[in-house]
């Protein structure tokens, strides 16, 4: 039995997890921690034995095997830096996006102690994508193919482009063996000028409750591939971050990526 805490249990994320969790033989949801700690009703209501608040998340964190974390990059900072060093010894899942630097820093830190398994898409469809826009990228190289990429989500959605983009963004400019950090373009606006060679350009549809759409677009002169990936229920996100959950406990130090668990080849993950 593979006992699981969540940090930023109370969300949406959290909440279809443990609802996902209760139906698993192999896995026991031991609590959680939010940015508030829940009273016994509410955090039941929300699945969970306790949600307690992120810096008092040793108390919980004590009993798992592995943490999943889908809170915010200021959560998942409370997190690692709870009092006690509550993630020592266990295994980190990390689903929230919009990571800066503050908090890859930490987690480069924390993978020389533990394994730690950061995803920004924890569906197979998705991890499937980025294989594929980093072997059509190789195939339809810049500057006869312009690589533009637009995603939707929801209206609450904290952070854009998102996550996913993201990786298919880097995705895209590993099969161009480049990095996307020069190639980088958010949106277009006002006098723009002529596309630069090789720009990989992001777009961001926010509103209702898309749960999640991305598309890469590779524009030639005479043809336009487009690969296309559409998420109808964030249940999806849910079950495939339980598997990674199932498949890092008693992994060693050390990044690990969906493509290893899936057994996909994509190195634009992140
Ligand atoms: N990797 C994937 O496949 C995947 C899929 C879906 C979502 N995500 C990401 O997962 C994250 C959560 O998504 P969601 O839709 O579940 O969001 P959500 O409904 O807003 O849930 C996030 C939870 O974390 C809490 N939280 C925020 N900041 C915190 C802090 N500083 N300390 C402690 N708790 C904090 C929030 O509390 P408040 O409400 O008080 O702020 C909320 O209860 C986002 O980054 C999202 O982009 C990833």
């Amino acid at each position: 039995m593979i006992g699981i805490a969540v940090n930023g249990a109370a969300g949406r994320m959290g909440r279809t997890i443990a609802a996902i969790a209760r139906d698993l033989p192999d896995v026991r949801i031991v609590g959680g921690s939010d940015r508030e700690r829940l009273d016994d009703e509410a955090a039941a209501a929300a699945g969970f034995p306790r949600i307690v608040a992120s810096a008092d998340a040793a108390s919980v964190v004590a009993e798992a095997d592995v943490v999943l974390d889908f809170s915010s990059p200021a959560g998942l900072l409370a997190l690692l830096d709870a009092p006690g060093a509550p993630l020592a010894g266990k295994a980190l899942v990390v689903g929230t996006t919009g990571l800066g630097e503050a908090q890859l820093e930490r987690l480069r830190a924390a993978e020389r102690t533990m394994a730690v398994l950061v995803a920004a898409n924890f569906s197979i469809g998705v991890n499937l994508l980025l294989a594929l826009a980093e072997q059509a990228a190789r195939a339809l190289p810049a500057p006869a193919y312009d690589v533009e990429i637009v995603e939707a989500h929801h209206r609450r959605k904290a952070d854009a482009p998102s996550g996913t983009a993201l990786a298919l963004g880097r995705a895209v400019a590993a099969g161009r063996n480049a990095s996307l950090e020069s190639l980088r373009r958010d949106g277009r606006s006002g006098q723009t000028g002529e596309r630069p060679a090789g720009e990989i350009g992001f777009h961001a549809l926010r509103g209702g409750e898309v749960v999640g759409e991305h598309r890469v677009l590779f524009l030639g002169a005479r043809e336009r591939l487009e690969l296309a990936h559409v998420a109808t229920d964030r249940a999806l996100f849910a079950e495939g971050a339980l598997v990674a959950a199932r498949w890092i406990v008693g992994k060693g130090p050390g990044a690990y990526g969906m493509a290893e668990v899936l057994g996909l080849t994509a190195k634009g993950e992140g």
